[in-house]
């Protein structure tokens, strides 16, 4: 039986090429993707996320709208220069003729997890504002999923969006510190294992030539821009895998191998805001006063290490 899975996302060239793994994968059902602020506005993520089905066929997909900002601070505007203005590489593709459902993402969210107990595995590629607040909202929930796998965080390693934090904990802190705390399986796939593989310029060629379907073509095309910056802004031969990386831990997570380490988020305004704390360390180390903060919180399965050949040889599969 296939892994039912919503994808939570702010299509965004990697969302785009994540969603396109997730279409072409047998072992993954896409219940729906619900849709969030943060690479883009969340009026350019949902008008791409329903692109990108209406392009792939797959208008059986629901689209459900959710949060247009983070649960206590300002959207801070996106970042058109890695994405392009429109979220996918400037293609500036004709509004699509799909509509989102009425349903919230919220709503969704919480609506299939009840009709799926234990079934549905939520994937969020974006901030964690809309995991907040379906938990939020119906806190019950944490208890019918089957796990939560996001694309987010660094553990020991540097932030992307800044020093300290990485772009989808940094957009809302408090919000990653809750999601962190619930008590549900959750696992972790942060810039410590997506900022060590690459797809490189000649793999992007081969995935081009591989597949003329329209999907392919869109996401190819969307994706120069994003190549564009990685190689000019990283000054690197290629782009990271951030959110292809967690559907290729979905249909193989022996690619993988961490850690469970329980989790914080700085919530506090400053040098390290949106930085991922992991507490290292036994039961003794965690009475500790220093150690309060961590004290009570459920161990997060942290992705460390990853094996580049058979990651980028899976991504490459799947991106047809
Ligand atoms: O830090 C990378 C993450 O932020 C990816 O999910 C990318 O799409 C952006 O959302
Ligand atoms: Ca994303």
């Amino acid at each position: 039986m296939p892994q039912k899975i919503i994808i939570d996302t702010d299509p965004g060239v990697d969302d785009a090429m994540a969603i396109q793994f997730a279409l072409n994968s047998p072992e993954l059902e896409v219940l729906g993707l619900t849709t969030i602020y943060g690479n883009v506005s969340l009026e350019l993520t949902t008008a791409n996320a329903l692109t990108l089905l209406e392009v792939a066929g797959r208008t059986d997909i629901p689209v459900a709208i959710g949060a247009a900002k983070p649960l206590n601070r300002p959207f801070g505007g996106g970042v058109a220069f890695v994405h392009g203005d429109d979220g996918l590489g400037n293609t500036f593709r004709p509004k699509s003729s799909l509509k989102a459902i009425d349903l919230s993402a919220i709503d969704f969210i919480i609506e299939q997890v009840k009709k799926y107990p234990n079934e549905i595995t939520l994937v969020p590629l974006g901030p964690l504002t809309n995991m907040a607040l379906a938990l939020q909202k119906a806190p019950e929930i944490a208890e019918l999923v089957k796990e939560v796998v996001i694309m987010g965080g660094n553990a020991f390693v540097p932030g992307n969006a800044s020093p300290s934090g990485e772009a989808n904990i940094l957009n809302d802190p408090e919000a990653a510190d809750l999601v962190f705390g619930a008590n549900w399986p959750m696992t972790m796939i942060g810039l410590d294992v997506t900022e060590s593989t690459l797809l490189t310029s000649k793999d992007a060629k081969e995935v081009r030539a591989a597949s003329d379907s329209e999907l392919n073509k869109l996401v190819c095309d969307a994706y120069v821009f994003y190549e564009n910056f990685n190689t000019t802004n990283n000054k690197i031969d290629g782009s990271f895998l951030h959110d292809p990386s967690v559907l290729a831990y979905l249909v193989n997570p022996t690619i993988f191998s961490g850690g469970k380490y329980p989790l914080r988020v700085e919530t506090q305004d400053g040098l390290s805001l949106g930085k991922t704390w992991p507490f290292i360390g036994d039961d003794d180390v965690l009475t500790r006063p220093a150690s309060a903060p961590w004290r009570g919180r459920p161990a997060v399965n942290v992705m460390l290490e990853v094996d580049n050949e058979r990651l980028v040889k899976l991504v490459m599969s799947r991106l047809r």
